[in-house]
C-alpha cells in the first residue's frame, strides 16, 4: 500500500508514520509537510533513510505540487497537516482558514482527480463545542465550534463530507480528543508543562484550571487510525478518545509530582476568550464497529511521556528557543 501522509513532520503524523512503517514494512509512505514552526524533521530522523519513506517539503495549498505527488499513485491519503494550536488561532485566524480549510479542499480535489481509494480527515473533538459537566458528543452531535481553530476544522470536515456525498470520494472523518506523548511541540498543555517544570519555569494555568479535556496517548490514536485505514467505512465519522477526562489542574499536579517539583510553579493567568469548558466524546461506535479501544492507562502514558521529555532535552531545547521565546514573550503564555 502507498499512503500520502500530510503533516507527517508534526506530532501525531510522525508517530503515525513510525507506527505504520514498523507494522507494515512493505508499505510506502510519502510525507508532504511545509515544515512550519510545528514541523520538525528531527521527529523522523530514525526513519529518514528507510527506502519505503519519502519526504516532500511543500504546502498542501499548492495544487500543482499535490497533483504531481498523486500522479505517481497513492492508495490512501491521511490528512494531518493543519495549524493546530487554539491560542495561535486567536492571534492569526487567517492562516487557519488557509491551511485547514483551503488546503483540505486542494487535497480533496486532487484525491478525486486521481481516484484515491481512501481519504482520511484527521479532525478533533473541538468541532462539537463546549459541553457542560455531563454528557458526551456522538458522531451525529451538532457542530458548534467556538474558536477559529475549531471552526476551521469543522469547515474542513464539512467539505470532506460534501466531496463524499456529492462526488462519491471515499472519505472518512475521525475526531479525536487531546493527544499527549513524545514529539509534541511544547506549546500544548502537557508538553509545555513538563518542559517548563524540568527547567523550573512557571506553569501558566488559564483561569480556575477546571477546564476538562479527555486525554489519549498518541500511539493509541495512531492505532485507531491504522484500524480506520484498513477497515473504516467510506462516508463514516469515527470519534476517538482515551477515556481520561481530567481538569487542567489535575494534570498539572500529576506532572509536578512525577518530577518532584513544588506547586509554587503553578501560576494562574488571565483566561483565554471563549475558553471551552469541557469536551467529551462517546467512542462506542469505533469500539463496536472496528474493535478499537485505547490501550494506555493515563498514569502509565504520563509516566512514559515525562520520562521521554526528561531524556530528550536536546530535542525540546532546540525547539524552545529563538522564535519560540519571542512568541511566548509576546503572548505571555510562557511565564
Ligand atoms: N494534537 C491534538 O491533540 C489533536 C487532537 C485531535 C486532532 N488533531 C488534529 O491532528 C492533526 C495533527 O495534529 P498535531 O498535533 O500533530 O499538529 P502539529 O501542529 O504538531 O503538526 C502539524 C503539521 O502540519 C504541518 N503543516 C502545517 N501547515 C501545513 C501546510 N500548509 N502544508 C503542509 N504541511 C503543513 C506542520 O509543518 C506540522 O508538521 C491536525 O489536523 C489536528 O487538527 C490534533
Amino acid at each position: 500500500m502507498k499512503v500520502l501522509v500530510t503533516g507527517g513532520a508534526g506530532f501525531i503524523g510522525s508517530n503515525f508514520i513510525r507506527l505504520i512503517l514498523q507494522k507494515y514494512p512493505e508499505y510506502h509512505i510519502v510525507n508532504l509537510d511545509k515544515l512550519t514552526y510545528a514541523g520538525n524533521l528531527d521527529n523522523l530522523s530514525d526513519i529518514e533513510d528507510n527506502p519505503h519513506y519519502q519526504f516532500v517539503k511543500g504546502d498542501i495549498t499548492d495544487s500543482d505540487l499535490v497533483d504531481r505527488i498523486l500522479e505517481e499513485g497513492a492508495d490512501a491519503i491521511i490528512h494531518f497537516a493543519a495549524e493546530s494550536h487554539v491560542d495561535r488561532s486567536l492571534y492569526d485566524p487567517g492562516i487557519f482558514v488557509k491551511t485547514n480549510v483551503l488546503g483540505t479542499q486542494v487535497l480533496l480535489e486532487s484525491a478525486l482527480k486521481y481516484k484515491i481509494g481512501s481519504f482520511i480527515q484527521v479532525s478533533t473533538d473541538e468541532v462539537y463545542g463546549s459541553l457542560s459537566h455531563e454528557g458526551s458528543s456522538t458522531e451525529s452531535s451538532p457542530l458548534l465550534p467556538n474558536s477559529p481553530y475549531s471552526a476551521s476544522k469543522a469547515s474542513a470536515d464539512l467539505l470532506v463530507r460534501s466531496y463524499h456525498v456529492t462526488f462519491g470520494l471515499p472519505a472518512i472523518i475521525t475526531r479525536c480528543t487531546n493527544n499527549y506523548g513524545p514529539y509534541q511541540f511544547p506549546e500544548k498543555l502537557i508538553s509545555l508543562f513538563i518542559t517548563n517544570a524540568l527547567t523550573n519555569l512557571s506553569l501558566p494555568i488559564y483561569g480556575d484550571g477546571l477546564y476538562v479535556r479527555d486525554w489519549i496517548y498518541v500511539e493509541d490514536h495512531c492505532r485507531a487510525l491504522d484500524k480506520i485505514l484498513h477497515r473504516g467505512k467510506a462516508g463514516e465519522i469515527y470519534n476517538i478518545g482515551g477515556g481520561n477526562e481530567k481538569t487542567n489542574l489535575e494534570i498539572t499536579r500529576l506532572i509536578l509530582s512525577k518530577l518532584n517539583k513544588p506547586e509554587s510553579l503553578v501560576k494562574h493567568v488571565k483566561d483565554r476568550p471563549a475558553h471551552d469548558r469541557r469536551y467529551s466524546l462517546d467512542c462506542s461506535k469505533i469500539g463496536a464497529e472496528l474493535g478499537w479501544k485505547p490501550e494506555t492507562a493515563f498514569e502509565e502514558g504520563i509516566a512514559r511521556t515525562v520520562e521521554w521529555y526528561a531524556s530528550h532535552q536536546s530535542w525540546w531545547q532546540k525547539v524552545k528557543s529563538g522564535e519560540y521565546l519571542e512568541y511566548y514573550e509576546k503572548h505571555y503564555l510562557y511565564r
